[in-house]
């Protein structure tokens, strides 16, 4: 069967498209990473994506009119590429509301929360602030309404009682390597449905969509 072309966007570190390109290595791995963009021409994970002899695109969004431009020229690169499921690793900008309704549906992002908690930026913190006794990290698809597309799968990390926000988000962000690949290899398999906002991955029972950190 033909593999899914996978296209990652990125803005920076590029840590999640390493462990999706690492993923996609392995033998029987339903995608492939067709092609990397990033908006940052020197963010590292360009170097790492390069090194591993993925396609790569950048699109600065600087000295464009709008976000909308911006937009159709990211969309214009992943169609030339033959991509099916755009993944958002790291990648820091906000989108027009045509992006996501281009992409609908076959566009996903990964959020170092258990969302509905603790959206937008500095998020370890704010849980750390909030005092919760649990955090985690969130794939999810990707909406117009930032950070609240339909949730496909969570890994829960503890907060622990001295927790640094820089301790919290290297705990999630392992989960997050386990988490990612695991989720674009469901929809690859075409296993992930959405029906009234909630999403069902076929063979796998709802509690499976939810990863614990085996670590404290
Ligand atoms: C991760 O924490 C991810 O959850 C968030 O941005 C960060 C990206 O890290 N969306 P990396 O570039 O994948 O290392």
């Amino acid at each position: 069967m033909a593999k899914l072309k996978v296209g990652i966007l990125i803005s920076g570190r590029g840590s999640n498209m390493a462990a999706l390109i690492e993923a996609a290595k392995a033998d029987g791995y339903p995608g492939e990473i067709a092609l990397v963009v990033s908006n940052v021409a020197d963010a590292p994970g360009v170097a790492i994506a390069q090194s591993s002899g993925i396609a790569t695109a950048i699109v600065p969004h600087r000295g464009q009119p709008d976000r909308e431009t911006f937009d159709r020229a990211v969309s214009a690169e992943l169609e030339r590429h033959g991509v099916d499921l755009v993944v958002l690793a790291g990648f820091m900008r906000i989108f027009s509301p045509w992006f996501p309704q281009r992409w609908k549906g076959r566009i996903i992002n990964i959020h170092p929360s258990l969302l509905p908690a603790f959206k937008g930026l500095h998020v370890q913190q704010q849980a750390i602030d909030a005092g919760v006794r649990v955090s985690g990290c969130t794939v999810h698809f990707v909406t117009e309404d930032l950070d609240g597309g339909p949730i496909i799968a969570q890994a829960a990390v503890p907060v622990l009682a001295d927790d640094t926000s820089d301790g919290l988000a290297g705990r999630i962000l392992r989960q997050e390597h386990r988490l990612y690949p695991l989720v674009v290899r469901w929809l690859a398999e075409g296993r992930v449905s959405t029906e009234d906002g909630r999403v069902a991955v076929a063979g796998v029972p709802a509690g499976a969509t939810l990863l614990f950190s085996p670590e404290p």
